[in-house]
Formats: structure tokens, sequence, C-alpha cells
């Protein structure tokens, strides 16, 4: 047999991503590539792109620039574009960029084998097709290794919401949710690999409504379903659309056990007018009572969210609404980013906000962000929570891992209780983590 080949992959962006890249991974397993740490061992180097932030095809051409040399030193390298810049921008990367052999785009993964094969014989492969099977289901069964206590789930990709500012329906498609019971297949055969908590991603993930035994199921009868299976403690969900918060997965935070107090629950602005023109289809006022109705049936919730500054238009007076909004609701944890003009979305075509004004909001909006989240971790001193151990800490005889809250927790533990949950004390809080003292181990949920 000859010796594996190595693959490297580098991911950009989301959590989705992620998923991705350990699925191309997979499929490449099966064509004999073993992952590497480092773009130097490789002989395949993957690129796994996310379209989101600004000038991200530009990053994606330096980025390609800076393995020049390692295809000089060896001219047998491979070098692959996968994800939304490459599903954007198709066979435009390899005129600009011809050392690139491979352009696969999110919806074709499953196709990489027979794409790797090509490019090993010489040939240049690109597939950036919507094809309308489920692409999930053509990726080989890998080798299954024991793997770490948390995982993701793909349940649904693409989004139909068209937000005036955003690329994903166009790069990711239409809404697409995979089969109720291959999902349950998957996470049981996740929990038996040792993972404890399944985090259900979707660009649009609370409009997820998969074919069902008995019709289509909506998000909350998915995740009542998963929360049935023996050994797996934690379900998350990300990201969510306000919406699609539906009834029932608003009652499902107050009644199933499993789905953790954390949600991720993006607004963008605080001005009516902004999230009209953002085509948002819900007012402010509207998500406000949203938040009280979802608190109502989970009172600790940590709530956490997105907010986009310098929208075309977005008077001072507009923005200062979003900063009420933020006062009003409470964000344990957020994310804030300054608008920027993505190519072919109709924000695009309106005139910008100066760079300026845009830079000064998203300080403001950061600063109250950052202090909300503080004042969240702050009060978690002296708490009790319980902590999914996931790994070695920095400091020699401590454990970190995440709180119900999704707070980052270390603690000092003996390192078999990696895989479990255990009930800490918290005594400080840091920077970006809690510092906590383990009280009792407590494997169930
Ligand atoms: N400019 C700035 N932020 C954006 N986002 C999406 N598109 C843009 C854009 N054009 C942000 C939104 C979204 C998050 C994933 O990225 O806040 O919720
Ligand atoms: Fe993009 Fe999210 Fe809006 Fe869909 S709902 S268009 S993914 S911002």
């Amino acid at each position: 047999m000859s010796a594996p080949k190595k693959l490297f992959v580098k991911t950009y962006g989301c959590q989705m991503n992620v998923y991705d890249s350990e699925r191309m991974a997979e499929a490449l397993g099966s064509e004999g590539y073993e992952q590497v740490a480092t773009a130097e061992e490789a002989d395949m180097i993957l690129l796994n792109t996310c379209h989101i932030r600004e000038k991200a095809a530009e990053k994606v051409y330096s980025e390609l620039g800076r393995f020049r040399p390692l295809r000089e030193a060896k001219p047998d390298l491979k070098i692959g574009v996968a994800g939304c810049v490459a599903q954007a921008e198709g066979e435009e990367i390899m005129r600009r960029q011809p050392m690139v052999d491979l352009v696969v785009g999110p919806q074709t993964y499953h196709r990489l084998p027979a794409m790797a094969r090509a490019v090993e014989a010489g040939e240049k492969a690109l597939d950036t097709d919507f094809p309308e099977e489920d692409k999930f289901l053509h990726l080989p069964k890998a080798r299954k290794p024991r793997r770490g206590p948390t995982a993701f789930l793909t349940v649904q990709e693409g989004c139909d919401k068209f937000c005036a500012f955003c690329v994903v329906p166009y790069t990711r498609g239409a809404e697409v949710s995979r089969p109720v019971e291959r999902l349950l297949t998957e996470a049981r055969e996740l929990v038996d690999r040792g993972v404890r908590e399944i985090t259900l991603l979707g660009q649009n993930v609370n409009a997820y409504h998969g074919q069902g035994p008995d019709g289509e199921w909506g998000l909350a009868r998915l995740i009542r379903a998963m929360a049935e299976i023996d050994g797996l403690d934690r379900i998350r969900f990300t990201t969510s659309h306000p919406n699609d918060m539906e009834d029932d997965l608003i009652a499902a935070h107050g009644d199933c056990a499993k789905l953790m107090p954390y949600l991720h629950l993006p607004v963008q602005s605080g001005s009516d007018r902004v999230l009209k023109a953002m085509n948002r289809k819900h007012n402010a006022a509207e998500y406000v009572a949203l938040i009280a109705r979802i608190r109502a049936a989970r009172p600790d919730l940590l709530l956490s969210g997105d907010f986009i500054v310098g929208f075309p238009g977005e008077t001072e007076e507009e923005f200062q609404a979003t900063l009420d909004l933020v006062e009003a609701v409470g964000y344990g944890q957020a994310y804030s980013f300054k608008y920027s003009a993505r190519p072919g979305t109709p924000a695009a075509e309106k005139p910008p906000v100066p760079d300026e004004v845009a830079s000064e909001r998203l300080q403001r909006l950061q600063a109250l962000l950052g202090r909300q989240q503080r004042a969240a971790q702050d009060a978690m001193v002296g708490r009790e929570v319980r902590v999914l151990f996931e790994k070695p800490g920095r400091e020699a005889g401590q454990l970190i891992g995440k709180s119900d809250y999704l707070h980052a927790v270390h603690a000092d533990a003996p390192a078999d209780l990696i895989g479990q949950i255990a009930t800490v004390r918290i005594v400080e809080s840091r920077a970006n983590s809690l510092k906590g003292e383990l009280v009792t181990q407590s494997v169930s949920a």
C-alpha cells in the first residue's frame, strides 16, 4: 500500500465551515489522505473559505499567493479552494490564480474524492453546482475514531430570507433541511463515539423543516427527539432568525432540560427604518417582545446577537436606536460588524456611510456590548454551574470546558473528567473565561 498522502485544511469563518472541513477531510480520507497540521508537510492544501467578511475574495487570493514558494519547491503539491468564496468566484479563481487545481462549492463536497483523483492525474477540477441530492448522503462512512465531547451537526443549509446586506442566499443557495431519521442516526453515532453535546447548525437553523416519519418536523420536534438519546446531555443550535422562533421552540427552552440556556438571535439593528431597509421583516418592538417571551420560558437564558452598524443611510438617531435596543434587551455575548458592501446584494447599490462614522459607531456599540458581556460573566462568580470538560487547560492539572451558558470555564480537575459534566463553583471572572473550583462530578444532565 502506498504511504498516506497528506492533507492540510485551513478553515475560515463560521461553524458551518468547521463542520464542512471535517466532512471534506473524511471524504478525502477515502482517497488515502491524512490530515496534517501545516501546509509545509502537505501534498494537498485545501482552503475552506468564507464570504461573509470584508474583502473575503481578496484575502483568499493573497493567502494563495503565500503558497507559491511551497508549490515551486514541490510541483506536485495540489491546491484547492472550497467554501463560499469558491462558490461565488468559481472559475475566476483558476483564471486569476493558475496554481489552483481544484475549486469546490459547499454543495458538492461529496464529489471531492473523484475531483481529487482528477487533480492527481494532472487535471483541473471545478464543481460549484447546486445539486438536488443531499450531499451528506454521499460522504463516505469514515473511519470512526473516538472524538471529543462536543460536535456540530448540520441540519439545514442555505437561506431564503435575502437580508439586503447578505451573500448567504446567493452562495449557499435556497434553504434545504436534512431528513429527521438521518439526523437522529448521525446524532446517535456521535454519541457512540463519545460526544455529549451537539450543536445543530444551519445558516437559518430555526427555519428547519425536515422530513420526519409523519410529515415535516420543525426544529423543536427535532430537538425533543434528540433529547431522547441516552448519553447525549446537551443540545444547542445556531444561527436563528427572529421570525422563525416558533412557539414550540420557545417552549422547548423552558421544558427541554437538555436544550442549553443560550440563544444566538441576531437582530442587526434597533431602528425600524434600517430593519426595513435590511429586509429583516420584523421591527424592534417585535424583537424585544419575542425576547421577553423566550425569557419567560427560560429566565436565565444567556442571549447572544449580531449587529451591523453603518448600514447605508443609517443616521446617528437610527444608530442610537440600536444602542437603546441593546440597553433594553441585555446581551451576554454578541458579535458586531461594520457594514461592508457585498457585490450582488441590494444594499451594495446604496451610498455608504462614511467609514470614520461607521468606525466610531462600532466602537460605541462594542463598548456597550463589552460592558454587558462582562456583567454577565461577573454575575457567574459565586454560582455553581455545570461544566462539560473538553481538554487540558494551559496550566498543569487544569481542565477547560464550557458551562451551560457557553462560558469557557477552567478548573483544577483530574484528566479523567474530560468528556464528563461536573459541578463547578465559579470563583473568578477573567478576561475571556471563568475560573472555577470543582464541587462534584455529576455524570448525568
Ligand atoms: N456587512 C457586515 N456584516 C455582515 N454580516 C452579514 N453580512 C454582512 C455585511 N455585508 C454579519 C451579520 C450576520 C453575521 C453572520 O455577519 O450580522 O448575522
Ligand atoms: Fe443572511 Fe442570516 Fe439574513 Fe439569511 S437570515 S440572508 S443568512 S443574515
